[in-house]
This record gives structure tokens, C-alpha cells and sequence, in this order.
């Protein structure tokens, strides 16, 4: 007759283990699932922008490790001229297919924008239609806040700015920030308190849009009131891209540069993005990590 015996040795092992597994904590992505970072930005095809841009994927790789990052551009016209480059981006469904199929269950959606505009506004949007669409796809997607919400956020990029441009300004130059802004006004007060903010600390610091409420000629006559007879200009925006190259540093008569020089300053450009500052990307890296914002939730009701 066959008599089945384990060894008193093995039976041992057999109940240390399952003990073992009964205490030893389980990895932590094993309640919310593998979790996966989309990172969002209107988009690019300047190639003078990359450093900014690796840079900000760096830092979220070195905060999330083990974490897919992948990047999403909402702008079509950029993707479709980024894909007949050979250097494709995806779209924001896109890049959630993607995380899907890297095994991601929590996905943190980071905005790279500077402020809640109208393209913050429809990364959202998108966010939640494509759930939608792929119900019970993900245990959670985490919507992170663009990088001017609060003070603490302006304040925090006051002092990434003002450190990297003092060694520039050291002649006592004034330093003039280009915001974007929209025209149709969304983000103007963000930047009339980000204004606040930066003069408060730093009576020599200018700031003003290309397309926001805030204009070049504010900025001109402000200059002039404060005899500014030299200046840095540098972008308030994530990457120096196109705007950075052309409407501010650029040769045509109307670029920034073109307008403080005939106004008299001397003036020089800073061709460095907010991305290539690691005290920006710390607040873009915080607003990820800080979000409870789950848009597979509904919104608790009052
Ligand atoms: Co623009």
C-alpha cells in the first residue's frame, strides 16, 4: 500500500513559509495595481526643447520608479508633424492605451501646464470621456494640477527662477518673464497673482503674456517708469520653444527683444525652459504625488 509522508523537514518549511506569507507585508502596488504616469503637454516640435523635456521625464522616472512614463501631446498639428519626423508622440487616449498595455491599474495623469487654461480644461475632458468609453480599464487615474494653483506653487517657482537668472543679472539687469496666456482671458488672473507674487520678492522682475490680457506695452511702460536700461528675458513656459526662439529672442521688429532694444535697454535672452529648472519640475513631480483627484470616481456629493 502506498504511504504518503512528508518529511518533518519539509513540513516545517511548508508552515514557515505560509506564516511568512501571512505576515510579510504585500508590495504596495499590490492594492491600487501597477501604476503607470501620462504625462501631458500641449506639444512641441522645436528640437531645442528635448532638454526640457528629458529632464522632466527624468525627474518622474526617479520619483516613480518602476513606473512606465509616457508622454501624451494634445496638439495634432505638432503630433502629425512629430510622426512625418519619424519622432511620434501620442495622443492622450493614446497614451492611456499604452499604460493599459504596460499592466498599469493606477495611472497619475500630470499636467505640464503652466496654469488651467483651456488646455487644461480639455485634458480633462479627454481624460474623462475616454473612461467612458473603457469602463473598470483602470483602478484609478489621478488628475495632477498644472504647475500655478496656489501661492505656495508661485512662490516656489519664484525662487527656481530667481536662482537660476541672479548669476545673469548680477549687473543688475531687470528680469522679464514672457507668460503664453490666452485670449480669451482664461489664466489672466493666474498670472496678475503670479505678477504679485514675483514682484513682492523681487521689485526688478517684470512679467507679461503674448497672447494673455497682459501685454508688451504694459510691460514697456512699466519698464520705462522704473528706468530699466538693462534686461534678461526668459521664458515663463515649460520648454523654450517657438515662442521662447521667435516672439521673445528673435530678430523680426516685433519680437521682444527688438521692441525693449529700440526702447533703449540693452537687453539678453535666457533660452532655458521652466523644464530645465529642478525647482519647477519639483512642483509638477509634487502636484503628481499630492493628487487624490480620481476621475474613475464620481464627485463627492455634499
Ligand atoms: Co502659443
Amino acid at each position: 500500500m502506498f504511504r504518503f509522508s512528508v518529511p518533518v523537514f519539509w513540513q516545517k518549511c511548508v508552515l514557515v513559509l505560509l506564516l511568512a506569507a501571512f505576515f510579510v507585508p504585500a508590495p504596495s502596488f499590490a492594492a491600487a495595481g501597477k501604476e503607470g504616469i501620462l504625462l501631458v503637454a500641449f506639444g512641441t516640435s522645436v528640437p531645442e526643447a528635448r532638454p526640457a523635456m528629458d529632464a522632466v521625464s527624468a525627474s518622474f522616472r526617479e520619483a516613480f520608479p518602476g513606473s512606465p512614463v509616457v508622454w501624451a501631446y494634445t496638439s495634432q498639428i505638432i503630433r502629425k508633424k512629430l510622426a512625418a519626423e519619424g519622432r511620434p508622440v501620442g495622443s492622450i487616449s493614446e497614451g492611456l492605451n499604452r499604460l493599459a498595455k504596460d499592466g498599469a491599474k493606477t495611472v497619475r495623469v500630470q499636467s505640464l501646464h503652466m496654469m488651467a487654461g483651456e488646455e487644461f480644461a480639455a485634458l480633462e475632458r479627454a481624460v474623462l470621456v475616454y473612461l467612458q468609453k473603457h469602463p473598470g480599464r483602470f483602478a484609478a487615474v489621478y488628475l495632477g494640477r498644472p504647475m500655478l494653483e496656489s501661492r505656495a506653487d508661485a512662490e516656489e517657482l519664484a525662487g527656481a527662477i530667481f536662482a537660476e537668472t541672479a548669476p545673469l543679472r548680477a549687473d543688475g539687469a531687470a528680469l522679464v518673464l514672457m507668460g503664453h496666456g490666452q485670449e480669451h482671458g482664461r489664466g489672466d488672473l493666474v498670472f496678475e497673482g503670479v505678477r504679485s507674487v514675483l514682484q513682492s520678492k523681487d521689485q526688478n522682475v517684470f512679467l507679461a503674456t503674448v497672447e494673455g490680457a497682459r501685454t508688451l506695452d504694459e510691460l514697456l511702460a512699466e519698464l520705462a517708469g522704473a528706468g530699466a536700461k538693462k534686461a534678461v528675458l526668459a521664458p515663463l513656459m515649460l520648454v523654450a520653444g517657438d515662442h521662447a526662439r521667435n516672439d521673445m529672442a528673435g530678430d523680426e521688429e516685433d519680437s521682444w527683444t527688438s521692441r525693449l532694444t529700440a526702447a533703449g535697454l540693452s537687453v539678453r535672452s535666457h533660452l532655458k525652459g521652466l523644464g530645465e529648472m529642478a525647482g519647477a519640475r519639483a512642483i509638477l513631480v509634487r502636484h503628481a504625488r499630492e493628487s487624490t483627484d480620481d476621475l474613475t470616481r464620481e464627485p463627492r456629493k455634499p
